[in-house]
C-alpha cells in the first residue's frame, strides 16, 4: 500500500506543481495579476520539493534540507536587504544561479557511474549532460556579466567591438563540442573532457555577453533567461526529472518570447543584437557620457519646479514619462502624490510605458504598481504615442533613452530605428534630471534642446515634491473640478 500510494502522491504533486507554474507564468504577463501570480509559481516550487522529499525517502532528506536552509536563507536575505533599485541585478544573479545549479548536476551526474552509484549513462543521458554543462555555463558566466554592467561596474571594452571575437567565440564554441564530443566516445581521459566542457563554455559565456551593451541588454538578459530555462530542460532528463523538463521549457520558451518582445521593442533582429556589437555610442551599457554627455549640448532651457508648476496648472492632459532615474530616485509614491493633486483638479492624468524603460522588463509597471497607481493609467507606447500632439505638459522623470526624438530623426544615432516616446510632440516638455548625463546608452540627446523643453534640474523625488507643495500653494486641488475648469 505505502510503496504504491508514495509514488502517486509524488506524480500527483509534481502534476501540481506543473499546473501552478504554467498559471503562475500566464498570470504574471498581466500587471493585475502578477503579484496573486508569482505567489503561485512559489507554492508550485515548494510542491516540487515536497514530491523530491517524498520521492527521495529518508536518505535524502537531509541534504534537502540542508540545500533547503542554504538557499532559502540566502534568498530570504537578498529579498529583505536588496533595495528595489538593485532588483534587475538581482535578476540576472538568480538567472546565472539557475544557470550554475543545472552545470553543477549535471556534471555530478558524469560523474557518479565513475563512482559506482549510478549506471552507465544512457546515449539520451550523455547528450543531455553536455548540452545542460555547455548551457548552464554559458548562462551563468554571461548572467555575471550582464549583473556588472547592470550594476555599471564593467563596461564594454573596446576591443570586444572588432570583428575577431566572432573567431575567438568561434573557436570557444568548437573547443566546448570538441570536449563534449570527447569525453562520451573516451577520446579525453572524463575529469579532462568534462573541465574541457566546462571552461570553454563558460568563456564562451562571457565572449558572447561582454560586447553586448548600451541599448541592447535588455534583449541579453530575457535570452540568458531563456538558456537558463533550456539548462534546466536538459537537466531534467539527465536526472529522469519531468517536472524539471517540463518547467525548463516553459522558462525556456516565456524567455524567447521575453525576447523577442524586447527585439521588437529596439525594432532589432536577434542576429544583429548578437553578432553586431553594442547599441550605443560608447557602447558602455553604463551610462558613460561619450557621444554626447555633459558639455556637448549648445541651447538648453532650464526652469525652476515654481515654472514647471505654472505649467501644469494651466495644462489640461498631463502624461508623466517614468525612466530608470524615477527608480534611482523611489520617487513614486510622490509622482502619485502629485497626479492625485492634478487629477483633483480635473487635470487628466496619463503614463507612458516603453517597453525598455528602466532596467529590467515591467521594471516601470512594477514600480508604479508598488505606489498604487491605476493600472488603466499606464499606457504601452503605440497607444500612448499618438496622443502626444494633444498633451499640453510631458514630465520626463528619470527618463533619457526611452525618449530621445534621434531615434526617429538621425541616421548618425546609434539608437536610430529604435521606436521611443514621442514627448517632442506635446505642447511642452519638462525633464526632470539631475545633469545633462547620458543614459544608458551613453549618448547625447536631441530632446534636451528642443525650443519646447525645458530641463528641471534636480533628484526627482525631490523635484516632484517642490511641485506638489507649489501646486498647493497655488490653490490646485483646492477648488472643487467642476467650478475650477
Ligand atoms: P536611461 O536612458 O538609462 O536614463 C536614466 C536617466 O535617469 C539618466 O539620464 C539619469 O540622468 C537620470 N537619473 C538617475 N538618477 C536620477 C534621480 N535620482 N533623479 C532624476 N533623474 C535621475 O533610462 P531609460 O530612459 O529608462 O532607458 C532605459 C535604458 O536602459 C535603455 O537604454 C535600455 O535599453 C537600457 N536597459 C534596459 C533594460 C530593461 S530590460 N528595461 C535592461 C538593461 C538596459 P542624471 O544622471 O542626469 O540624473
Amino acid at each position: 500500500m505505502t510503496s504504491f500510494a508514495l509514488p502517486s502522491l509524488h506524480l500527483a504533486l509534481d502534476l501540481g506543481a506543473v499546473l501552478l507554474l504554467a498559471l503562475g507564468l500566464k498570470g504574471l504577463s498581466k500587471v493585475r495579476t502578477a503579484r496573486g501570480a508569482n505567489g503561485l509559481a512559489a507554492v508550485a516550487l515548494a510542491l516540487a520539493v515536497l514530491g523530491l522529499l517524498l520521492e527521495q525517502g529518508l536518505t535524502g532528506w537531509a541534504w534537502m534540507l540542508l540545500g533547503l536552509v542554504v538557499g532559502g536563507g540566502a534568498g530570504a536575505l537578498v529579498a529583505y536587504r536588496v533595495p528595489m533599485t538593485s532588483m534587475p541585478e538581482v535578476v540576472a544573479l538568480f538567472n546565472g544561479c539557475g544557470g550554475m545549479s543545472s552545470l553543477l548536476v549535471a556534471l555530478g551526474a558524469a560523474a557518479l557511474p565513475a563512482a559506482g552509484s549510478r549506471a552507465p549513462l544512457d546515449r539520451l543521458e550523455l547528450v543531455s549532460v553536455v548540452v545542460s554543462v555547455l548551457v548552464g555555463a554559458i548562462t551563468f558566466s554571461g548572467s555575471l556579466v550582464a549583473m556588472a554592467k547592470l550594476q555599471e561596474w564593467l563596461a564594454t571594452p573596446g576591443w570586444t567591438q572588432r570583428p575577431a571575437r566572432h573567431a575567438v567565440n568561434l573557436a570557444l564554441a568548437a573547443a566546448a563540442l570538441a570536449c563534449g564530443l570527447a569525453w562520451p566516445m573516451g577520446w579525453l581521459a572524463a575529469p579532462l573532457a568534462l573541465a574541457g566542457l566546462t571552461a570553454a563554455s563558460l568563456l564562451l559565456g562571457i565572449g558572447l555577453t561582454l560586447p553586448i551593451g548600451g541599448a541592447d541588454m535588455p534583449v541579453v538578459i530575457s535570452l540568458l533567461n531563456s538558456y537558463s530555462g533550456v539548462a534546466a530542460a536538459a537537466a531534467g532528463f539527465v536526472v529522469g526529472s519531468q517536472l524539471l523538463i517540463v518547467a525548463g521549457a516553459m522558462v525556456g520558451a516565456a524567455g524567447l518570447i521575453l525576447t523577442q518582445v524586447m527585439c521588437t521593442a529596439m525594432n532589432r533582429s536577434l542576429p544583429s543584437v548578437l553578432f553586431g556589437g553594442a547599441l550605443g555610442a560608447s557602447g558602455s551599457g553604463g551610462g558613460s557620457p561619450a557621444g554626447g554627455g555633459d558639455g556637448s549640448y549648445s541651447s538648453i532651457t532650464s526652469c525652476s519646479p515654481e515654472e514647471c508648476a505654472l505649467a501644469l496648472e494651466a495644462a489640461e492632459r498631463v502624461v508623466f514619462v517614468p525612466g530608470y532615474g524615477l527608480a534611482v530616485a523611489q520617487a513614486q509614491h510622490s509622482l502619485k502624490e502629485l497626479a492625485r493633486l492634478l487629477e483633483t483638479a480635473g487635470i487628466e492624468v496619463a503614463y507612458a510605458i516603453h517597453p525598455v524603460a528602466g532596467r529590467m522588463p515591467g521594471h516601470m509597471n512594477v514600480l508604479l504598481a508598488e505606489a498604487d497607481v491605476p493600472y488603466e493609467q499606464l499606457i504601452e507606447m503605440e497607444a500612448i504615442n499618438p496622443d502626444f500632439p494633444r498633451t499640453d505638459v510631458v514630465i520626463v522623470l528619470g527618463a533619457n533613452d526611452v525618449v530621445n526624438p534621434d531615434a526617429k530623426t538621425d541616421p548618425a544615432s546609434p539608437l536610430y530605428g529604435m521606436p521611443v516616446l514621442e514627448v517632442d510632440q506635446a505642447r511642452s516638455v519638462f525633464v526632470v534630471k539631475r545633469s545633462l548625463g547620458a543614459g544608458y546608452s551613453g549618448i547625447r540627446n536631441g530632446l534636451f534642446e528642443l525650443p519646447h523643453t525645458s530641463m528641471v534640474f534636480g533628484d526627482a523625488k525631490a523635484v516632484l515634491q517642490q511641485l506638489t507643495t507649489e501646486l498647493r500653494s497655488l490653490g490646485v486641488g483646492k477648488v472643487p473640478a467642476a467650478a475650477g475648469r
